[in-house]
C-alpha cells in the first residue's frame, strides 16, 4: 500500500509518500512562519490561502521525488483537526477530491494521532503499548497508547501548552516566531543556576501540567528592565530548565505508575535537546526505553499524516465523500471517522 499523506492544520503545509514496504518515499514541507512572524502569531486568514497556493505544486513535487504517479497511490491520509478550521479545510478539499478523482479511499486524521504515529517512521520502531508525551504548540498531554487508535489521556495541561510557554517567553525576550528553538540556542549560552523559576505543580498528585505561572514569573524578571544579553540568555537557561524538569518529573512519575516500559517523545517541543538529553538519561534509570521521531519529524510535516493514514487504511477505515474537518477533536473518543 502506498499513502500520500497531507498535513495543513496551522501554518505548515507539507505533502509526503509513504510506502508501506519500502517506507518514506518522499515528504516535502514549505514553513509559513516568516510570513507571520510580523504579526507575533499565526494569522488563519493568511495561512488558508497560502495552503491554497502551496499545496499543487509540493505534491507534484513530492509525487516526482517518490517516482510515483497518481494510479500507484493507493489511499490518501489528510490532517482533519484540530487545527484552524480554514487551513483544515483547504487540506481536507484537497485530499478529497485528489481521491475522487484518482478512485482510490481517504481519511481524515486526528493531527495528534499523527504526532504519536511519528516514530513508527524511523528504523527501530516502538512496540505497543507504551508511554507517550505529546508536547506541542497546542498540547500538552500523557497517554498510554495501548494500541493504534487506543489512546488513554493521564494528564494534560490546564492552561498553556508547552509549546505555547515557549512561544510565549520567546517573544517576552524578543526572539522571533515561533520561539522555541530559538529559545534553546539563546539558552545554550546562559549560565545555570542564575535565576530560579518555580516547578509548576510538581508537588501535586497526578500527571497535569500548568505552565501559564512559569511564563508569568518570566515575565516579572523582565518587567520595566532592559536585560543585558548575559541576562537574556540566563533567563531562557532558565525557563528551559524548569519546563525540562517539569516535564521529567510528570513522565517519570507516570513510568513509575504504570506497566509501561516503552515512552515515545512527541510533538514539536520534543525537537527540544535539553529535554530528549534528560529523558533519556531519567528513562534508562527506570529501565524503560525512549523513541524520539527524528527533529525534523517532531515538529508538523505529512510524514507522520501518512504514517497514520496507513495504519487507518489498513484497519479498513473508509469515509464518505463529504469533505470535513473539525476544529476541535478530541483525542480519547473513537478516531475511526473525522465526520463529526
Ligand atoms: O507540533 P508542532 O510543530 O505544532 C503543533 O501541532 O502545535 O509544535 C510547534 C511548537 C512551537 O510552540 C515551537 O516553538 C515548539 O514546538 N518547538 C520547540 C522546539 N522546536 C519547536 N520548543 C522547544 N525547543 C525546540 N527545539
Ligand atoms: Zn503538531
Amino acid at each position: 500500500m502506498r499513502v500520500l499523506g497531507i498535513e495543513s492544520s496551522c501554518d505548515e503545509t507539507a505533502v509526503a509518500v509513504l510506502d508501506e514496504d519500502r517506507g518514506l518515499l518522499a515528504h516535502r514541507l514549505h514553513s509559513q512562519s516568516e510570513m507571520h512572524d510580523r504579526y507575533g502569531g499565526v494569522v488563519p486568514e493568511l495561512a488558508s490561502r497560502d495552503h491554497i497556493r502551496r499545496l499543487l505544486p509540493l505534491t507534484r513535487a513530492a509525487l516526482a521525488e517518490a517516482g510515483t504517479g497518481a494510479t500507484d497511490i493507493d489511499g490518501i491520509a489528510y490532517t482533519a483537526g484540530p487545527g484552524l478550521i480554514g487551513a483544515l479545510l483547504v487540506g481536507a478539499a484537497f485530499g478529497r477530491s485528489l481521491a475522487y478523482a484518482w478512485g482510490c479511499p481517504a481519511v481524515g486524521i486526528h493531527h495528534l494521532e499523527g504526532h504519536l504515529m511519528a516514530p513508527m517512521l524511523e528504523p527501530d520502531p516502538p512496540a505497543f503499548p507504551f508511554l507517550a508525551l505529546l508536547v506541542s504548540g497546542g498540547h500538552t498531554m500523557l497517554i498510554r497508547v495501548q494500541s493504534f487508535g487506543d489512546y488513554r489521556i493521564l494528564g494534560q495541561s490546564v492552561d498553556d501548552a508547552a509549546g505555547e510557554a515557549f512561544d510565549k517567553t520567546a517573544k517576552l525576550l524578543g526572539l522571533p516566531y515561533p520561539g522555541g528553538a530559538h529559545l534553546e540556542r539563546l539558552a545554550e549560552r546562559g549560565r545555570a543556576g542564575r535565576i530560579v523559576l518555580p516547578r509548576p505543580m510538581l508537588d501535586r498528585p497526578g500527571f497535569d501540567f500548568s505552565f501559564s505561572g512559569l511564563k508569568t514569573a518570566a515575565a516579572r524578571h523582565i518587567r520595566g528592565r532592559a536585560l543585558t544579553d548575559d541576562e537574556r540568555a540566563d533567563l531562557a537557561h532558565a525557563f528551559q530548565t524548569a519546563i525540562v524538569e517539569t516535564l521529567v518529573a510528570k513522565t517519570l512519575r507516570a513510568l513509575e505508575e504504570t506497566d509501561l516500559r516503552m515512552l515515545i517523545v512527541a510533538g514539536g517541543v520534543g525537537a527540544n535537546k535539553a529535554l530528549r538529553a534528560r529523558l533519556a538519561a531519567s528513562a534508562r534509570d527506570l529501565g524503560a526505553d525512549v523513541r524520539y521521531p527524528r527533529v525534523q519529524f517532531c515538529t508538523d510535516n505529512a510524514a507522520m499524516i501518512a504514517m497514520a493514514g496507513l495504519w487507518r487504511l489498513r484497519s479498513g477505515s473508509r469515509e464518505p465523500l463529504a469533505i470535513n474537518a473539525r476544529a476541535r477533536w478530541s483525542l480519547a473518543g473513537d478516531l475511526r471517522s473525522s465526520v463529526a
